[in-house]
């Protein structure tokens, strides 16, 4: 049971209908999930290998209701107890944003209280502050200025966060983004959608030096990523060149376990190279970070973590990575995030005209 006030936060931005409670009391408010519910459309998009915008809106519209009642019992609050209501309202698909949006001004104009719209993008940063039983919570002022970096399926970018809400972006993928890059090499090696988790989990089985792919630089001063050509030359490690006279390789389960390490190894190498150019200051001369804060999808990824978790050290820095739970769309990050816009503005609510946008502000 609640024994205070909570944020009710809700996530519809891409095809997962979540709705999470966030405590908005107490020493760990805005840091301490209650519930965390998550209903995945995996299954409706599978066929297609990508999410079909149509058929995501349309679940959203029928298990948002579901999801959000299934979230107060697990957190063992009532309506009384909300004191906001958070909406992931930007960037996503604009049909699927709509449903949250929606259901987020209904009820919080229904129960007179404040609502805030939060950007996906930022709380999937917001995550790795949030609270984990058995560690003691953080003070932000010694993890800012962070290193940012959010890394999903929709998203590959890198920010310098002067606070959880105070963000500049740095740069980010031109072409696929590095989740995007997983799940076709997912897609070409036949494995289940989406791709990621299970090109992790063969990669412990490879040699992550069998094929040596390419990493994209893009210039020393960039901080933009490309992964579409690290993506072909995987197409073409396991299919053969078009138009070569050479056969395509004969594949076994240690070819595939070969290219999924070897092609999480260049990813995971990219993503460093570009963090390490941002900590030696590119491109704005700033050497002053704290931390890094990492977020999003793939950094559910092990080799990615574990490679992090390097850096951090080499560079003397501390690090926050979700816990798995929070890695991928969720909406504790929304609330957690909704509670600190609240609170650092007085609990002052957005006009019940907040509107759902495609893209980030
Ligand atoms: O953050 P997220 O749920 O959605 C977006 O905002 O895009 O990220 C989903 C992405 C997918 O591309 C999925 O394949 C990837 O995260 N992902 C992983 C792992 N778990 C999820 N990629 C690599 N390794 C994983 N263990
Ligand atoms: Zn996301």
């Amino acid at each position: 049971m609640s024994d205070g006030r909570v944020i009710l936060g809700i996530e519809t931005s891409c095809d997962e209908t979540a709705v999470a409670v966030v405590a908005a009391d107490g020493p760990h408010a805005g840091l301490l999930a209650l519930s965390s519910e998550i209903a995945s459309q995996n299954d409706l998009h599978a066929e297609f290998r990508g999410v079909v915008p149509e058929i995501a809106s349309r679940a959203h519209a029928e298990r948002v209701l579901p999801v959000f009642r299934r979230a107060l019992t697990a957190a063992g609050v009532g309506l009384s107890d909300i004191a906001g209501v958070a909406i992931g309202h930007r960037p996503g698909l604009i049909g699927s944003l709509l449903v949250g949006v929606s259901a987020g001004k209904a009820l919080a104009w229904s129960l007179g209280v404040p609502l805030v719209g939060v950007d996906h993008v930022q709380a999937h940063l917001y995550a790795g502050l949030m609270w984990r039983r058995g560690e003691p919570p953080v003070p932000s002022a010694e993890l800012f200025p962070a290193l940012g970096l959010v890394a999903s399926g929709g998203h590959t970018s890198i920010y310098r966060c002067e606070s959880p809400t105070r963000l500049t972006r740095l740069g980010g993928t031109i072409d696929d983004a590095v989740g995007e890059a997983y799940d076709k090499v997912g897609a070409i090696l036949g494995l289940p959608f989406p791709g990621g988790p299970a090109v992790d989990a063969m990669a412990r089985q490879g040699n992550d030096r069998a094929f040596a792919f390419p990493v994209s630089r893009l210039g020393r001063a960039s901080l933009d990523f490309s992964f579409s050509g690290l993506k072909t030359a995987v197409r073409y490690a396991v299919e053969g060149v078009p138009g070569s006279e050479a056969a395509a390789p004969v594949r076994s389960a240690k070819f595939d376990a070969d290219i999924c390490a070897s092609f999480q190894r260049a990813a995971s190498r990219a993503v460093v190279m570009k963090l390490s150019s941002a900590l030696d200051g590119e491109p704005d001369g700033f050497r002053d970070y704290r931390s890094l804060l990492i977020g999003g999808g793939v950094s559910a990824n092990s080799r990615l973590r574990a490679d992090l978790a390097e850096l951090a050290t080499v560079r003397g820095l501390a690090i926050r990575i979700p816990a798995m739970a929070l890695c991928v769309d969720n909406a504790a990050m929304i609330a957690g995030l909704g509670y600190r816009v609240l609170a650092d503005r007085q609990w002052a609510s957005d006009a019940l005209t907040l509107t759902a946008a495609a893209s980030s502000a």
